[in-house]
């Protein structure tokens, strides 16, 4: 009993929901709420995006993946780090996607990390294709969503192909089949498969977290999103007003500490360079509302 009450204690002190925000945010018009949510000063400020592309929100984390959880002994970690300067000769680590109206989420947070991978551990420079993902399973539209550790076992089992090969189309995907040659008619669909190793979870301890970003490289993750993160504009995101929207999965990068002490994950999405800072995210971690520690997968290229 006393432990119950306890962890529900931790649940409601961690929650920084405001009541108040989330009002005006409901009645307000959307340029007054901006400059009044960026009057409070908080660690993150907001923008009315122009752009109304339906964002959509694809990964589903919560299904039995199979995948082995793997942890890491404790190590001396920086209170900073950043994949792009860490592997600078890796330029995938730099990109910023955009998925465009399809809830293809996971394939971009786990395709692109993939890439970033490929090149820090075989020194194979590729941008592998989101649009492969299309062969995961044709009996639905890859844009409905799906989970990153299926993405991970398609890797091992069946291989990328090059975005050369394939790039992104969402009218194709509609198609709903599995296109095995190229764009390129130069190219060999078979040929041009990067396949990995292994996969994996990452035990949620912050530090294994850390851990596996050092010395592996980025990683795929999951989170809830709230209609405030759509606003998001810069510093280091804290969940507090707006309903829930559905889960996303984003590509990991680093982490560190901002000015004020809050530490922050530092995440690549896939909606463009206009939203965040560059198409970059800083988000508190530990928040468990949010929910990213507790949904990190990542897998080991094939040595060639
Ligand atoms: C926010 O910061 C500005 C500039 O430092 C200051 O003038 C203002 O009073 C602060 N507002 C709040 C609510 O703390
Ligand atoms: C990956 O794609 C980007 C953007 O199209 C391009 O600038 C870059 O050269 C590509 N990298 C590789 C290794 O093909």
């Amino acid at each position: 009993m006393r432990s119950l009450v306890f962890v529900l204690f931790i649940a409601l002190a961690a929650s920084e929901f405001d009541p108040e925000i989330h009002r005006k945010f409901k009645t307000l018009p959307k340029h007054e709420f901006v400059s009044y949510f960026n009057s409070l000063n908080h660690s993150w400020t907001i923008a009315e995006y122009s752009d109304d592309i339906p964002l959509s929100y694809g990964a589903n984390f919560d299904a039995n993946h199979g995948l082995p959880t793997i942890t890491h002994d404790v190590m001396d970690l920086p209170q900073q780090f950043d994949a792009r300067q860490q592997w600078s000769q890796c330029e995938t680590i730099q990109q910023i996607k955009d998925q465009g109206s399809c809830g293809s989420c996971y394939l971009f947070g786990t395709i692109n990390s993939l890439s970033d991978r490929t090149c820090i551990h075989n020194d194979v420079h590729v941008n592998l294709s989101e649009q492969d993902g299309e062969c995961l399973d044709t009996s639905k539209c890859v844009c409905e969503g799906g989970h990153p550790p299926d993405v991970l076992q398609f890797w091992i089992q069946n291989g990328l192909v090059t975005e050369d090969c394939k790039p992104y189309d969402i009218q194709s995907l509609y198609e709903q089949q599995c296109h095995k040659k190229c764009v390129n008619p130069s190219m060999d669909y078979f040929n041009d498969k990067h396949f990995g190793d292994s996969a994996y979870q990452v035990d949620s301890d912050v530090d294994t977290i850390r851990a596996e970003l050092v010395k592996n490289g980025p990683v795929v993750v999951g989170m809830t999103v709230y209609e405030d993160f759509q606003d998001y504009r810069g510093g280091v995101y804290v969940h507090k007003y707006g309903k829930e929207k559905g889960h996303h999965a984003l590509r990991l990068i680093g982490f560190g500490t901002d000015d004020s002490g809050v530490d922050y994950w530092l995440l690549a999405n896939s909606w463009g360079t206009v939203r965040g800072e560059g198409g970059f995210y800083r988000i508190k971690r530990n928040q468990p509302e949010v929910g990213i520690e507790s949904r990190v997968f990542a897998g080991l290229p094939r040595k060639n």
